[in-house]
């Protein structure tokens, strides 16, 4: 619900649980008043304490940036007082920079409008409200856009920034939301991590100053990610006060918690302002992607259901969200760049007999691409590989009974490929400067649009060839040197964000034209996981690594904010290729249970009885499945902070079952068996599980006792029905 108190200026954003308040002061600014548990009034205005010193300008105009400098501002504005981090800055044609906003109007509505080339979540439903603020002077108009989620306790916001002058200026900030709050929030809650080791989640105090999470990569990057939380002191899994933003961007992007001088915090996510400037011309407008904003009192698990039951209804394509995906096999860690035609039939047809339903062709098909030094661009068939060419593989596979997939990596251009040697302007590149190499590949310059359309026409064609249901779409290297040749100099700071920006637009194109192709997004690894990439692909491959050990704690990240049925997770070798870690078949197949489900290694070597687990392994998975991808998801206990052993459930949303997953990474000798709490059972149903019944308050209250297992990484997957 959203409501105008036109008497008060108040407006007030409620969900089911919570209220969201903001109000006008007799200037016009627009405040922050209160954001949490709901509450049932408008009469707020006093929680904005424009009564006290340093009061309004309007009241002592002597004291006006002092003023600025305390008042909880909305959407705070740089250069005229507000010395905190702030949301919004512009450049007039004369190079100063500095503006001030009021409201000029407002208007409440039911229809979302959906962002310009950006993806946003769905709206049905739903009330939105839009708040116009303007700087008269510049003749700026800032619209702040607010959607309000009931169901989920979520609000969405983003910013539209409107040039209502004669004359062009310069945007060089425009972040999508802030926060203010106060004593309330004592913690932070960030996903950071490193190829190979991405999402773990760290938990920091807040301190004086600022803490920043942020990525100029070009992407999210594997080091950061573009969420970020604040918690009240003790606030743990089940209880306390959680304030979270998601961005829904896959770009360059900064979340910023600071701490002033009074003690009050700010928080605040959007575009990353470095190396930001975006010219907007007389008339024309700039979005900025939108944030996913959420408060909950129900502790770290609460705000998790929140974020998944909202990316399940309104952020993943609708039609793949309960789909039952395939199990698919990838060649990728079991032949690398060293295939033909011959050796992926062979796997396929292992694969067949075992259950798997679809091959996954991965890098290497195209150009004469044998190792990763050459080809990217040119996306056209060796036959020296695929003899006879895609269709007749497709169809090979296609007659064992099996789908087939394909990688691209559209977004990049190697030295050695006939497309570069045709066209060396296409790269991103500095003026003067020899361009760095990053796994022997160059970007596109994807800010032109002949280069957009000419690498959507290449795979458009591959996707026409032969009958191909899906695609993984990778990204192996940062965006450094983001220079384009044919924009002019007053423009160069938007060649990072227009790069985003075609990237959601080919995106777009594909799913569009390729309705039933299942897209899964990649960057070496999980590098752009993130949720502008799930509004275009229902799944992202997580890592590169794919040791059960090091995916707890990469999926304990990941699952934190993104639902389950996202995740990509396959079993793969042992020892694994990517730390070396050996562990047994069944472990690995227990920890990819909790995401999309596939393999990925060499399935005609490997051993005889771990070939055979293969049938067991997918007939489980495909069991639990449907509760995976629908279900409450509760983190029990996580081995990142107790060293030992990993688990978690997932609930179906009637309650009346669950599945629970426990990992005993290291073996104690002569332990106690575990009482492991379990969560989200109905405390008046009786369960059974293991044989033996319980009320659901017992298995909650005083637990479920665990066996300990014999010998490190094991796993047991424990069912819970209820026999009501
Ligand atoms: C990235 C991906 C891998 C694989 C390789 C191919 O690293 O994460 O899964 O596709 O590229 O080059």
């Amino acid at each position: 619900m959203v409501i105008y108190d036109s008497s008060k200026r108040v407006f007030k954003l409620d969900t089911d649980n919570t209220s969201y308040v903001m109000g006008v002061t007799e200037e016009g600014y627009l405040g922050n008043i209160y954001y949490g548990k709901r509450v049932d009034t408008t009469d707020l205005v006093y929680a904005m304490r424009i009564g006290e010193h340093p009061f309004t300008p309007s009241v002592i105009p002597g004291e006006k940036i002092s003023f600025m400098d305390k008042f909880p501002m909305e959407y705070s504005f740089d250069g005229t007082g507000d010395f905190h981090a702030n949301c919004i800055n512009i450049r007039n044609s004369a190079g100063q920079e500095g503006l001030e906003l009021t409201v000029e109007s407002h208007n409440i509505y039911a229809e979302k409008r959906k962002l310009d080339g950006m993806p946003s979540a769905r709206g049905e439903g739903t009330m939105s409200l839009d708040i116009v603020l303007s700087d008269k002077i510049l003749g700026a108009q800032v619209i702040l856009t607010y959607t309000v989620y009931e169901e989920c306790d979520i609000i969405t916001r983003s910013v539209k920034v409107a040039n209502t002058s004669d004359s062009a200026f310069y945007i060089t900030k425009a972040l999508s939301a802030c926060l203010n709050l106060e004593t309330e929030v004592s913690d932070i809650l960030s996903l950071h991590g490193a190829w190979a080791r991405e999402r773990h989640i760290q938990r920091s105090k807040i301190n004086y100053g600022s803490y920043i999470t942020e990525s100029s990569r070009g992407e999210p990057g594997h080091q950061d990610s573009p969420f970020i939380a604040l918690l009240s002191e003790n606030c743990n899994n089940e209880a306390g006060d959680v304030y979270a933003m998601n961005l829904v961007y896959s770009g360059n992007f900064t979340a910023r918690v600071q701490k002033d001088h009074f003690g009050k915090v700010r928080a605040s996510i959007g575009i990353n302002p470095e190396r930001f400037c975006w010219k907007l011309g007389s008339g024309d407008a700039f979005e900025t992607p939108e944030v996913i904003l959420q408060y909950t009192c129900k502790g770290i698990n609460g705000m998790t259901r929140n974020f998944h039951d909202f990316f399940r209804k309104y952020i993943i394509p609708s039609k793949w969200v309960d789909a039952e995906k395939p199990v698919l096999i990838n060649n990728w860690e079991a032949t690398y760049f060293d295939f033909d035609d011959e050796k992926l039939v062979q796997i396929a047809e292992e694969a067949s007999r075992l259950g798997i339903e679809m091959l996954v062709m991965d890098d290497g098909w195209f150009g004469h691409r044998d190792s990763d030094n050459s080809s990217l661009g040119d996306w056209y068939v060796n036959e020296k590989k695929l003899k006879g060419g895609l269709k007749k593989l497709v169809d090979r596979v296609n007659s064992l009974g099996m789908k087939f997939g394909i990688w691209f990596e559209p977004e990049m251009i190697s030295p050695d490929s006939d497309l570069y040697r045709e066209h060396p302007d296409w790269i991103l590149a500095l003026d003067g400067r020899e361009p760095g190499l990053c796994r022997t590949q160059y970007v596109l310059d994807l800010s032109r649009h002949e280069v957009v359309d000419y690498v959507y026409g290449m795979i458009y064609k591959v996707l026409k060839s032969a009958n191909i249901e899906y695609v993984k779409w990778d990204m192996n290297r940062p965006i450094a040197e983001a220079a384009s040749l044919p924009l002019p100099a007053d423009r160069q700071g938007e060649v990072t964000h227009r790069h985003v920006l075609a990237v959601y637009e080919l995106q777009e194109r594909l799913t569009r034209d390729f309705p039933e192709i299942l897209l899964e997004n990649c960057s070496g690894g999980g590098a752009r996981f993130d949720a502008g990439m799930l509004y275009y692909s229902p799944q992202i491959w997580c890592s590169d690594n794919a040791d059960p050990v090091e995916r707890l704690m990469i999926q304990e990240g990941t699952h934190l904010v993104y639902p389950l049925s996202t995740t990509g997770t396959h079993v793969a070798d042992s020892p694994n290729h990517a730390n070396g870690r050996i562990t047994p078949f069944n472990t690995r197949a227990d920890v990819a249970l909790t995401g999309t489900f596939g393999y990925e290694l060499d399935i005609t070597r490997i051993a005889k009885e771990e070939r055979e687990m293969i049938p067991a392994q997918i007939e489980k998975y495909k069991k639990y499945r449907h509760l995976i991808q629908t279900g409450d998801y509760y983190r029990i206990a996580s081995f990142r902070e107790n060293g030992r052993y990993d688990s978690y459930m997932v609930v179906s949303k009637d309650k009346d079952k669950a599945v629970l997953v426990y990992v005993q990474v290291v073996t104690d000798s002569n332990v106690l068996t575990k009482k492991l709490k379990l969560y989200g059972l109905c405390p008046g149903k009786k369960y059974v599980v293991d044989g033996t019944e319980y009320l659901g308050s017992t298995l909650m209250n005083v637990g479920y006792i665990m066996k300990p297992l014999r010998g490190d990484c094991q796993s047991v997957v424990v069912e819970i029905n209820c026999v009501c």
